[in-house]
């Protein structure tokens, strides 16, 4: 099987076949599947059905460390790996993964277990072109504003402090390893501008969020059993779709932080 890449959309998004997982790959496809994500954002690696969830956590670890979720159930026997289900409110919502952490996780690794019939598709969103889309008025104003980012009440019923899930983050970074500008601020985790109210912030913030929803700046992900998707974290924001009519859906997620960032 020869490793083959496509890419799926102008802003993100690429396919990659011909690789079984199952197996430790060598550090060469490590590398050549790390640039395609630093190219396209988002690759779907087709095939996996077979990885086991030892499988999947060994193969995330080659990347960096594994962030275990500071809060959601792990999936029994697997401390680093939790399960998503239905979309929810939470998840049809773009965002990034634990924004609300001061060093949020660099990637993300999910496995569909099982798919419905239709819907449940999950979409991508390039931040990068976020912010190259702005005026230069507007990119430079940004670049001075921080942003205030809490997680959801489940925290702290899960017995974790107010000050455990909250934080304030730059609203532009400059990507680690790419270098590139990306706008970074999403309608789950953020609750303000740092330093404005929630209403003073509310007009600048919805018009930031409705640029992720722009279609050229998307990938949507129509899922196949046996799909590992890797995004980077730092530069895609992802959500789900909400129209399984309430079929069955399991994937399995890993995160895992880089220490770039
Ligand atoms: C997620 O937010 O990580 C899950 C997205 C999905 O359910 O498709």
């Amino acid at each position: 099987m020869a490793l083959h890449i496509e890419k799926q959309a102008g802003a993100c998004g690429a396919l990659v076949t011909g690789l079984d997982l199952t197996t430790p790959v060598s550090d060469e496809v490590l590398a050549a599947l790390h640039a395609a994500l630093l190219e396209h954002l988002v690759i779907a690696i087709r095939g996996q059905a077979a990885m086991t969830p030892e499988d999947q956590i060994a193969f995330a670890a080659r990347w960096g460390t594994i962030e275990p979720h500071p809060y959601v159930e792990p999936i029994e026997g697997y401390p680093e790996m939790i399960r998503i289900y239905d979309p929810n409110p939470l998840t049809e919502t773009w965002h990034t993964d634990f924004s609300y952490n001061p060093t949020p996780p660099a990637l993300s690794f999910l496995l569909a277990r099982v798919i419905p019939a239709y819907g449940g598709d999950t979409m991508f969103s390039s931040s990068y072109r976020v912010f190259e889309s702005l005026g230069p008025g507007l990119q430079e104003c940004l670049r001075g504003l921080r942003a205030y980012h809490e997680g959801t009440p489940l925290a702290r019923s899960k017995g974790l402090s107010p000050e455990d899930v909250q934080c304030v983050h730059p609203v532009v970074n400059r990507h680690p390893e790419t270098g590139r500008e990306l706008v970074n601020v999403n309608a789950c985790y953020v609750k303000h501008l740092d330093g404005w109210t929630a209403e003073e912030s509310a007009p600048l913030l919805t018009y930031l969020y409705e640029q992720w929803g722009r279609p050229e700046f998307t990938y949507r992900h129509h899922w196949q059993v046996g799909d590992l998707l890797i995004w980077d974290n730092r530069a895609v924001q992802h959500r789900a779709v909400g129209d399984t009519d309430g079929q069955p859906r399991d994937l399995h997620r890993v995160t895992v932080s880089l220490p770039t960032v």
